[in-house]
């Protein structure tokens, strides 16, 4: 088995958690990270409760085993899902940071309207008890919109954003409220890769990410614990996933490297 002593585990159910990675990276640049995207597995947000809690379950566990120092589910579905579980057998061990849609940040910056927020997450995010809880808890601070985007991950794991079949779903799924709303959340970590298209659509509305909120409160997690790296040199970056196919890779590689958030 590798060991990855001292590197930090990054995973999601495929290409979407290299949005946080890169996040990560900039606000972390002297870690080490060990990215896993479970590509052979996705879409979890179409999957079952118990099904996504121990896929996710057994990343952290080979994770673990691996050697890593912190954990972050770069998943909105699998912190749902499994992030207590997780939590509750690793936390004492080592910081487990996960990511949820940013409804605060997106009602927040609207202050002061009555501000529409339409809040794209995969089915199982919007039906799971934390984003019930979550979207309660800012209830009278914006109205929010949850539309599940069944089939948008999985479109995303293919790659090739330009091609006119992308735009046609993202019309299908949220194109009826154009002009509607005042921001727009998005609550898959997949989604920030196709930002550009979302706006062709939508118009000039603001988008909203977890990524930077993420690697800000892994950084005060690793501080907390006396975990940062303390070498000047940047660190290294393993990117890994469970679909071994060569347009994988080549994917992969694109999104950490090249592709624009
Ligand atoms: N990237 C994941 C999320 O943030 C889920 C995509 C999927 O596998 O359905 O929710």
């Amino acid at each position: 088995m590798q060991v990855y002593h001292n590197y930090i585990g990054v995973f999601d159910s495929g290409v979407g958690g290299i949005s946080v990675l890169k996040e990560l990276t900039k606000e972390l640049p002297q870690e080490d990270f060990l990215f896993f995207g479970d590509s052979a597995n996705a879409p979890y947000g179409e999957k079952s409760t118990e099904e996504i809690q121990r896929l996710s379950m057994n990343i952290a566990d080979r994770m673990v085993e691996n050697g890593v120092k912190a954990i972050v589910i770069a998943c909105n579905t699998a912190t749902s899902a499994a992030a207590l579980l997780i939590r509750n057998k690793y936390q004492k061990d080592i910081p487990i940071i996960g990511v949820e849609p940013a409804l605060k940040p997106a009602a927040e910056a609207d202050e002061g309207r009555d501000s529409r927020i339409l809040v794209m997450a995969t089915p199982a995010t919007l039906r799971m008890d934390k984003f019930q809880k979550l979207e309660k808890r800012l209830e009278g601070e914006a109205e929010f919109l949850p539309v599940p985007c069944a089939g948008l991950a999985s479109r995303i794991e293919q790659g090739h954003f330009e091609e006119p079949d992308l735009k046609d779903l993202l019309k299908r799924l949220i194109g009826s409220y154009k002009g509607q709303v005042d921001g727009i959340v998005l609550g898959c970590t997949h989604y920030p890769f196709v930002k550009k298209q979302i706006q062709e659509v939508m118009g000039p509305v603001p988008l909203y990410d977890g990524g930077r909120g993420t690697a800000r409160e892994l950084k005060r997690a690793l501080t907390g614990r006396g975990l940062l790296k303390k070498a000047p040199t940047p660190g290294q970056v393993v990117l890994s996933s469970s679909l071994k196919t060569p347009e994988m890779k080549t994917l992969y590689s694109w999104l950490y490297k090249e592709a624009e958030l």
